[in-house]
C-alpha cells in the first residue's frame, strides 16, 4: 500500500548510513551509524525533506496555488517548505513564531532568500496562535481569488509522516535487519510517528527512542499515537496504537531554542571525532540524550545504535555567539 501512495521527488534518496566509529568508542557504544537525513537536499537537507514529498504531491494534485505553513522563527521545515515551493513554482508564505526577527540569521535568511513572504508572532510557544494566524491568511487568500493549502506546523500529518515509514524501509535494506536502537529528535511528533510505524513494517526489531526538544513525553505519547493512527489509515493497516510502544526522554531540553550546555559539548565532540555537524536545537540535545542514557544503562552498549541525523545545520548560524566563543579564544590568533 505504501508504494501506492503517491510522491513528488524534492530528496535526494537513499541517504548514506555511515559508520561513527570515534565517537561509538568515546560514549562506549559497539556500533553507531549516522543515518545521514541531513544530505536529503531542499537547501541545507533534513527530516522534513521526505514528509514535503508527500505533501507536494497532495498540494499540486489538489490544484493549490500558494501554500501556507508555521513553526518557529528557526524552523527548518520552514525553510526546506520554501525551498520546495521555489522547485515546483508555488508560492510559500511562513507564520513564524519567537522573538529576534530584526537580525536574517540561519534559517530566517533561507527563508527571504527564497522570497518568502512572512507573517511573525512574537510568542513562539503559542501553537494555537499560529494556526489561527495561518487560516486567518488563508481566508485572505480565498477572497483574493486563490487556492490556499495549509500545511500543519512543522509539517506533521498522517501523510507527511509516511515519509519516515518509507525511510525505515530504506534502513531496513540497508542495514539487513536485526536488532538496533534508531534515536531521533522530537518535536511535532511527524518523524516519531513515522519512524515507529515505518519500523513495525520493516523493521520489527528496532526500538525507538526519541528525545524530546520541546514536549513532556506525556505529550509526545498522544500526539505521536495520533499521527500513527492516521498514517495506519492512510495505509489501510489495523493497528493498536494503545499496544505500540511511544519511548521517549524530556529531560535533555530546557526551553524549546535554547541550547543546553550538554548540547553543546555533544556538538563539538561529534564535529571533532567525526566531522558531522549537529545542531544546537534538534541533533545536539540528542546526542547528548545518547550519552545520557548510555551512561544510565537504559541503553543497551551491545546493540548497535543508528543515531537519525535529521538535519537542522543552519541553525548553527543563529548560534554565532554561543557555539563562537570556544574558537575563538582557542584555536584563532594573529599569523604575524
Ligand atoms: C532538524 C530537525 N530534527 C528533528 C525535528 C523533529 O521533527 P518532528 O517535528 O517531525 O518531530 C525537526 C523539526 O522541526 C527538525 O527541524
Amino acid at each position: 500500500m505504501l508504494d501506492k501512495i503517491a510522491t513528488i521527488k524534492l530528496a535526494n534518496l537513499p541517504t548514506p548510513l555511515e559508520e561513527a566509529p570515534r565517537l561509538a568508542n568515546k560514549i562506549g557504544l559497539s556500533k553507531l551509524y549516522f543515518k545521514r537525513d541531513d544530505l536529503t537536499g531542499l537547501a541545507g537537507g533534513g527530516n522534513k525533506a521526505r514528509k514535503l514529498e508527500y505533501d507536494f504531491h497532495d498540494i499540486l494534485s489538489g490544484g493549490f496555488d500558494v501554500v501556507i505553513t508555521a513553526g518557529g522563527i528557526q524552523s527548518n521545515h520552514a525553510r526546506m517548505t520554501a525551498a520546495a515551493g521555489r522547485k515546483l513554482g508555488i508560492d510559500v508564505k511562513l507564520v513564524l513564531g519567537g522573538p529576534d526577527f530584526q537580525l536574517l540569521k540561519g534559517n530566517l535568511l533561507l527563508d527571504s532568500i527564497f522570497g518568502a513572504e512572512i507573517r511573525y508572532l512574537v510568542d513562539d510557544d503559542a501553537n494555537d496562535q499560529l494556526t489561527v494566524a495561518m487560516e486567518q491568511w488563508a481566508d485572505e487568500l480565498k477572497i483574493a481569488g486563490h487556492k490556499p493549502y495549509i500545511l500543519p506546523i512543522g509539517g506533521s500529518s498522517g501523510l507527511g509522516a509516511l515519509g519516515y515509514v518509507k525511510a525505515m524501509q530504506e534502513i531496513a535494506e540497508q542495514i539487513d535487519g536485526g536488532k538496533v536502537q534508531i534515536m531521533l529528535a522530537v518535536g511535532s511528533c511527524g518523524t516519531f510517528a513515522g519512524t515507529i510505524l515505518g519500523c513495525k513494517l520493516f523493521l520489527p526489531d528496532a526500538r525507538v527512542i526519541g528525545i524530546s526538544v520541546s514536549r513532556t513525553s506525556e505529550a509526545i505519547k498522544m500526539r505521536t499515537a495520533e499521527i500513527i493512527s492516521e498514517s495506519a489509515q492512510l495505509l489501510n493497516y489495523k493497528i493498536d496504537t494503545d499496544k505500540m510502544p511511544i519511548e521517549c526522554y524530556d529531560t535533555y531540553f530546557t526551553e524549546y531554542g535554547l541550547m543546553t550546555k550538554e548540547c553543546e559539548k555533544a556538538i563539538f565532540e561529534c564535529a571533532d571525532l567525526e566531522g558531522i555537524l549537529l545542531d544546537p536545537v534538534y541533533t545536539g540535545k540528542v546526542m547528548a540524550g545518547l550519552k545520557g542514557l548510555v551512561a544510565d544503562n537504559v541503553i543497551d552498549r551491545s546493540i548497535p545504535v543508528l543515531f537519525i541525523h535529521t538535519g537542522g545545520m543552519p541553525i548553527i548560524f543563529s548560534f554565532e555567539d554561543e557555539l563562537g566563543r570556544h574558537a575563538r579564544y582557542t584555536k584563532i590568533r594573529k599569523a604575524l
